[in-house]
């Protein structure tokens, strides 16, 4: 182990420009090594990854889109360890896949079948790329490798046998054919953000479920129950809506026809109507141990989860969760255990059991940003009288609002955020930061205090309206376990040249512009905020990046008032950034969107994932790699075939020191 990192005070590396090139760009006198990639082999005798769309064995191999990674050390005899930092696992989402028109292209040989009904063996291959991955790596020198007969490699896919916790267990919305009881589940499905728990977990969030499930046009009729349609249409499955990959259409087995959530039968425990509440929560992983099931969260609420960050566990006080729905004016929520944290469950014998003492019993909260610069935090239970006098669905219990939490969020009068994404806490002052990536239906008539612009953007002479670039929210609250906060906005997503009385509020330069921040991760070891893009908005000038910033505290700032078509919003702004404090670290490769980042608790290796690079490849063109719109990482010397692959980078400074520093 090396000494560990004290906190960076001052950047220290050169600012990465722009870049439309097919690599990735990190700062002089930084290495950017590809670690391990969408198909490589996971166990003792799989075979290598051709990368031709001929390759099986995936539920043994890397899955694809990695997103959220954390990093969970080992000692030199493979023992957990929080410090160690030249060995470890890496715990993975692999969120989704490259697709048009059904068809996840990339891993079919001839692309794949784009009409309905799809092939059953296609559909196998793809229901095994989703999930979760488990990796063991270590540092070899200057390098770091995987080990692929490592016993702590693990795979979990959209099949891993999954249980229940929480108020929602054994309830009536979980009954399935699968598990008549309700306390079980079948595998995950987009996972995106993660999250590390303080007794040494993986969390990951269930994001964009919904999407994969077929829903008959009749099924509103057969349901007869109106309280449920409504709720079917806010978790946005409209009877009738295709499924992304049209799984439901591979044949008659269980694998294939549970991805259509109709009522079929006499009852749910003959059919599949509640599969589609089975998702959308958060799921807890223990790496270390490859003998235990994925289990679901259902405290924290179902909802189009992102990621999990927690304050940092203080002793005698509850254990506090961030979490953020991704869609248009979707919230932000919070979860306080109803445990005390004990310190002793740090490192604790059984690590599924501490998940369960802190994350099955507690209280769920959204956020309501009021315009003075206040917020709150409001309830969600059948205790809080708006819910219980909500019409739009009869809540009873807990297990009610843990299953259609964003109903009872509705009914609470919670404030509808630009498409919350990451949440992350400030090690040095507990501030809790929120991406809101942007927001294409934000109008200047439902601009408000928290989401303040809404205007016009005219790109490569496409317009764009709404909150374009996205910004990012920050809440001080006195201890976490408090059902109040202050809050600001830190930073305004923009690009350099825009103007600075309406749009570049932060004064972004060209050191430092960015668009639809997405990722969030604060680094223990330094304290830098790393903030990574998703940026379709200025992919027209730059591919998307990873910057790291030194921010101050929630009310550095002023008061801006912003024009919004005739009406004016005045919100509490931090204050304007410069390249001292917020400078671009990373650019992708094109096509890509910089997901998830960890490191090592020396701070000496930050390991980041590349996510879909090639994206925008059309279908038709598989056999023409010089079509391809991306033929990374081959192109970077790393593995075969020349399609593109979702990968895992780790980053070293040559000279051995600390990344940021
Ligand atoms: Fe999977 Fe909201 O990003
Ligand atoms: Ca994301
Ligand atoms: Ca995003
Ligand atoms: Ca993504």
């Amino acid at each position: 182990a090396t000494a560990p990192a004290g906190p960076v005070s001052q950047l220290g590396f050169k600012p990465v420009a722009h870049s439309l090139a097919d690599t990735v760009v990190v700062p002089p006198g930084y290495t950017a090594q590809v670690l391990y990639a969408g198909g490589d082999p996971l166990a003792a005798g799989v075979p290598a990854f051709k990368n031709d769309g001929t390759d099986n064995e995936w539920g043994r191999r890397a899955g694809d889109h990695h997103d959220g990674i954390e990093w969970f050390g080992l000692d030199a005899e493979g023992k957990p360890s929080a410090t160690f930092s030249s060995r470890g696992v890496l715990a993975m989402n692999h969120e989704a896949t490259t697709d048009e028109k059904l068809s996840s292209f990339f891993i079919h040989a001839n692309g794949g079948t784009s009409t309905l009904p799809r092939p059953a063996a296609e559909i196998d291959k793809e229901l095994m790329i989703h999930g979760i991955s488990v990796v063991e790596v270590r540092r070899d020198g200057r390098r770091w490798v995987t080990r692929q007969d490592s016993p702590l490699n693990r795979r979990i896919t959209t099949l891993s046998e999954a249980v229940f916790t929480g108020p929602a267990a054994g309830s009536a919305h979980l009954v399935t054919r699968f598990s008549p009881g309700g306390t079980k589940a079948r595998g995950t499905v987009n996972n995106c953000g993660t999250g590390r728990t303080p007794w040494g977990t993986l969390v990951s969030g269930e994001e964009n479920w919904f999407g994969y499930f077929f829903r008959d046009a009749q099924d509103d009729a057969r349901r007869n129950d109106p309280k449920m349609v409504n709720a079917f249409n806010r978790y946005g499955r409209r009877a009738g809506a295709p499924s992304r990959h049209g799984w439901e259409s591979g044949g008659s087995e269980d694998r294939f026809q549970r991805w259509n959530t109709g009522v079929t039968g006499a009852s749910a425990r003959e059919d599949y109507r509640n599969e589609f509440h089975t998702f959308g929560y958060v799921v807890e992983l223990d790496p270390y141990n490859p003998n235990t099931l994925l289990t679901k969260r259902t405290a924290l609420g179902r909802f189009a989860h992102e990621n999990v960050s927690f304050a940092v566990p203080v002793a005698g006080q509850p254990v506090v969760a961030y979490m953020g729905c991704d869609a248009r004016g979707e919230y932000i929520y919070k979860f306080v255990s109803s445990e005390k944290w004990d310190p002793a469950d740090a490192q604790p014998r059984n690590r599924l059991a501490a998940g369960d003492k802190y994350l099955d019993s507690g209280t769920l909260y959204v956020a309501r940003f009021n315009p003075d610069g206040t917020g709150e935090w409001l309830e969600l239970s059948p205790k809080n009288p708006a819910i219980a006098a909500y019409r739009g669905f009869d809540f009873k219990t807990q297990a009610d609002v843990c299953v259609f939490t964003r109903l009872a969020a509705d009914a609470a009068g919670a404030t509808k955020m630009d498409r919350p994404e990451w949440t992350g806490v400030n090690p040095r002052n507990g501030e809790v930061y929120i991406t809101l990536t942007n927001n294409s239906q934000r109008t200047p008539a439902t601009v408000d205090a928290a989401n303040p612009r809404a205007y016009t953007d005219l790109k490569a002479g496409k317009e764009q309206k709404g909150n374009v670039h996205g910004h990012i929210v920050r809440l001080a609250e006195a201890t976490p376990a408090e059902a109040t906060f202050r809050w600001d906005i830190y930073l305004f997503g923009s690009e350099a040249d825009a103007d600075q009385a309406t749009v570049n509020l932060s004064s972004l330069t060209a050191d430092n512009d960015l668009s639809s921040p997405d990722g969030l991760v604060f680094s223990k070891a330094t304290g830098i905020c790393w903030i990574e893009t998703d940026d379709g908005a200025y992919t027209d000038k730059t591919n998307c990046m990873l910057l790291a910033a030194l921010p101050g505290q929630v009310g550095d700032g002023r008061r801006v008032t912003l024009k919004a078509g005739e009406r004016e919003v005045s919100t509490p702004a931090g204050k304007a950034q410069t390249p001292a404090t917020l400078r671009r670290f990373l650019v992708g490769p094109r096509g890509a969107e910089i997901t998830g980042i960890t490191e090592t608790p020396d701070g000496r290796a930050l390991f980041v994932n590349i996510q879909h690079a090639g994206e925008n490849t059309k279908m038709a063109d598989i056999g023409d790699p010089a079509k391809y719109e991306s033929q990374w990482p081959s192109n970077a010397g790393y593995g075969a075939g020349q399609r593109p692959r979702s990968a895992t980078i780790v980053i070293t400074k040559n000279d051995g020191g600390v990344i940021g520093s």
